[in-house]
């Protein structure tokens, strides 16, 4: 098909035609179920009250510039946001996507470490596999070596800086302590080389998103990583851009692990998709530092705070909590991992099936007694893609590219209103996308012909 919109991806695109629940139909009238909502269609795609809340915010005042005007919906929202912290954050800043949120995140800590007199305090530190985001400046911090190949030199010390992934490392190790020391070990002799006062932050996914595969760090990891930026005076910055407000059954992620950060940036499904929207959250020491100065934060940007962005914020996360979304989440988490689990694990190419709440991954792999990945050239994640749209899902299907070689998996991240009869239907579609793409591979010649989708 010809288009004026420029190729992004190798997948030949599909007309959306309706949708509703937790269904997607093309324009053909096939209809496909949401086993991923992007990790952002939290509320499926026909809720009414954000859709009331979004036309009466229209009707009344679609757009007025935040140099002069604030809002009810922005100011709602950003109590609630506040609010569910529990006394850790104080201020909010919004953004139109989580990459704008982690710049903010960035800026913010720029901002604070300047007006304390730290002139020096400039670097970044992320983890390898990190995704924060597609502009320059968060590619060229974050550890996404595929996606930052043609805008910023390759590498830098996030390479060096450890994922705590136990089912791709723990092996090398004698305990699980062992292992958390060598992953904290590796980002503070990261930041003895860049030298303390040169180092402004550190920024990491609480739990890992796209590139790693929902990497849920095991307990005593993220205590140690907090103490570590307090010793050496850095700012902790969680990007929670996938993970949080609800996604892994806790409203924040970091609630699991008992922390305090100094920011964070969260989006997604802080308006379930209905809008583009984001936000940046930040501590009272930030904060105070912040709007000592006269101007305040020195940022801008057309449609920061937008009105019916945040009319949509205001009444999604309203609609999470008032019909106690994430409590469901965490319970019907548990749930998903069991029948994942239970009927994947005897699949020779799914290695690991893990994640927290409705943040699951599927690794797949080529040999699962030495959890061998595939190679890139197997295309592996276009063929489960492909082969889930002929089996009616929509499936999040990842290269995660680190310095070994590369990783595939699939992200389950499916909308919170899912019923356990609706994520049985997602396990079985997974299964059989699966079950024909293990066959497909003992048989290249059958998956050159039929790993095409059918429209
Ligand atoms: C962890 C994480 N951070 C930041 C981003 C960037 O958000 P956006 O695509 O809304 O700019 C993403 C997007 O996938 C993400 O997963």
């Amino acid at each position: 098909m010809y288009s004026s919109i420029l190729k992004r991806g190798s997948f030949n695109k599909v007309f959306c035609a309706e949708a509703t629940g937790v269904y997607i139909k093309d324009s053909n009238g096939r209809e496909y179920i949401d086993s991923c909502s992007g990790a952002v269609a939290s509320l499926g795609y026909s809720n009414q009250s954000i859709t009331d809340a979004m036309v009466e915010q229209v009707q009344r005042v679609p757009f007025a510039h935040t140099g002069t005007f604030t809002s009810e919906a922005a100011e709602s929202l950003a109590d609630l946001l506040i609010k569910q912290s529990n006394g850790v954050f104080s201020k909010v800043v919004f953004s139109p996507s989580g990459t704008e949120a982690v710049e903010v995140a960035l800026k913010l800590a720029s901002q604070f470490w300047r007006i304390n007199g730290y002139e020096k305090k400039n670097i970044v530190l992320c983890r390898e596999l990190s995704y924060h985001g597609g502009s320059s400046k968060t590619l060229e911090v974050g550890g996404q070596l595929n996606r930052k190949k043609y805008f910023s030199k390759g590498s830098n010390q996030s390479e060096n800086i450890r994922v705590c992934n136990v089912y791709r490392n723990l092996d090398s190790f004698e305990t699980v302590d062992d292992y958390i020391n060598y992953c904290v070990d590796s980002l503070e002799r990261e930041i003895v080389n860049a030298g303390a006062e040169n180092v402004s932050c550190f920024l990491i996914e609480t739990v890992g998103g796209s590139t790693s595969g929902s990497v849920t760090a095991p307990k005593g990891y993220f205590d140690q990583i907090e103490q570590l930026c307090k010793k050496y005076n850095i700012l902790l910055i969680l990007d929670e851009v996938m993970c949080g407000l609800g996604r892994t059954g806790y409203y924040y992620a970091y609630e699991a692990e008992c922390i305090s950060p100094d920011i964070i940036a969260v989006g997604k499904t802080i308006a379930a998709g209905y809008q583009p929207l984001a936000a940046t959250l930040c501590n009272n020491r930030v904060a105070d530092t912040i709007e000592s100065l006269r101007s305040g934060f020195v940022h801008a940007g057309t449609y920061v705070g937008h009105n019916v962005a945040c009319a949509a914020g205001f009444a999604a996360q309203k609609y999470v909590l008032e019909n106690s979304l994430v409590d469901a989440v965490n319970e019907k988490g548990y749930y998903l991992s069991s029948v994942l689990k239970r009927e994947l694990g005897n699949l020779s190419i799914v290695g690991d099936v893990r994640g927290r709440g409705f943040l699951k991954s599927i690794e797949l792999v080529k040999s699962k007694a030495q959890n061998t990945p595939f190679s890139a050239d197997e295309n592996v994640s276009e063929m489960v893609k492909n082969i889930g749209m002929n089996n009616q899902i929509l499936l999040y299907t990842c290269e995660g590219f680190s310095h070994k070689g590369t990783s595939d998996h699939i992200l389950i991240a499916p909308p919170y209103i899912c019923s356990t009869d609706e994520l049985d239907c997602i396990t079985e579609r997974v299964v059989n996308t699966i079950t024909t793409v293990e066959s497909l591979l003992h048989n290249t010649k059958k998956r050159r012909l039929s790993c095409q989708p059918i429209n």
